[in-house]
C-alpha cells in the first residue's frame, strides 16, 4: 500500500473517533493499533505483572493524592517516552499521528501525553469518575485500548460510559478495541470481572 494510502487510512480512524466523541460522547474503533502490536503490549504487561513491576496508581494528584482500593483496584506501569521497545514506540508513533491530527482538524493545542498499561485482578474495578483531577487539569483527551484475548459480555470488566440523562453505555475490554472521551466531561466506571484478570493500557492528550 502506498504511504498515502497508509496515511488515508489512519486518518479515516481518527476521524471516526473524533465524529464518535463529538456525536455521542465517546468514539470506538478496533484498528487504531494493528493485531501484532496488541499481542506484543500484551505479552509487556503480563511481563510486568510478572516481575513484580506494577504498583497501585494514585488518584488525583499533588494535595489530593492519595491509593484508595475502595476505588481503584487496578496496578499500572507507565510507559517512557524513551523507551525503546518496539510495540511501544509503535503506540507512541500512533499516538503522536492522532495528536498531529487532532491539533491540525480541531485545534485542540494538545502538547503532551501519558500512558500507563493497567492489570486489574479478578474482581478489582475503578469506581465511577472523571480523568481530569482538580489539581491538575491538562487531561484533554482519555484513550483506552483493551489487550484481551477473547472476551465475553459473560466476563464482566466493562468500562461503562455515563452519558446525558445517565443513559449509560457498556463497552467490553475485547482486544484491539479503542475508546476515546473527553477527559473533562464523561464519568465513567471499570466493571469487576469476577473471573479473569483484566488488560488495558489508559492514557490522556494533554495541554500543559
Ligand atoms: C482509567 C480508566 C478505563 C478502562 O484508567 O482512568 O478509566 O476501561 N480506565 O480500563
Ligand atoms: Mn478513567
Amino acid at each position: 500500500m502506498s504511504e498515502e494510502n497508509l496515511t488515508g487510512q489512519y486518518e479515516e480512524t481518527y476521524e471516526s473517533l473524533i465524529e464518535g466523541l463529538l456525536n455521542q460522547g465517546f468514539g470506538v474503533r478496533h484498528n487504531l493499533l494493528d493485531e501484532t502490536t496488541i499481542v506484543a503490549l500484551r505479552t509487556n504487561l503480563l511481563a510486568h505483572y510478572a516481575a513484580g513491576e506494577m504498583y497501585p496508581a494514585g488518584i488525583g494528584r499533588k494535595f489530593d493524592f492519595q491509593q484508595n482500593a475502595e476505588v481503584r483496584g487496578d496496578v499500572i506501569k507507565w510507559i517512557e517516552k524513551d523507551s525503546t521497545d518496539p510495540a511501544e514506540l509503535i503506540l507512541m508513533d500512533k499516538i503522536r499521528s492522532f495528536i498531529e491530527y487532532l491539533n491540525r482538524t480541531c485545534y485542540t493545542g494538545i502538547n503532551d501525553f501519558e500512558f500507563h498499561y493497567a492489570y486489574y485482578k479478578p474482581g478489582s474495578f475503578y469506581k465511577r469518575h472523571l480523568d481530569q483531577f482538580k489539581s491538575d487539569r491538562g487531561r484533554l483527551f482519555s484513550l483506552v485500548t483493551y489487550l484481551n484475548d477473547d472476551w465475553q459480555e459473560s466476563d464482566g470488566g466493562n468500562l461503562s460510559i455515563y452519558l446525558k440523562d445517565d443513559i449509560k453505555e457498556d463497552l467490553y475490554p475485547i482486544a484491539g478495541r479503542t475508546v476515546f472521551f473527553k477527559s473533562d466531561e464523561i464519568e465513567h466506571e471499570v466493571y469487576a470481572a469476577p473471573n479473569r484478570f483484566r488488560l488495558s493500557i489508559a492514557g490522556w492528550l494533554k495541554r500543559v
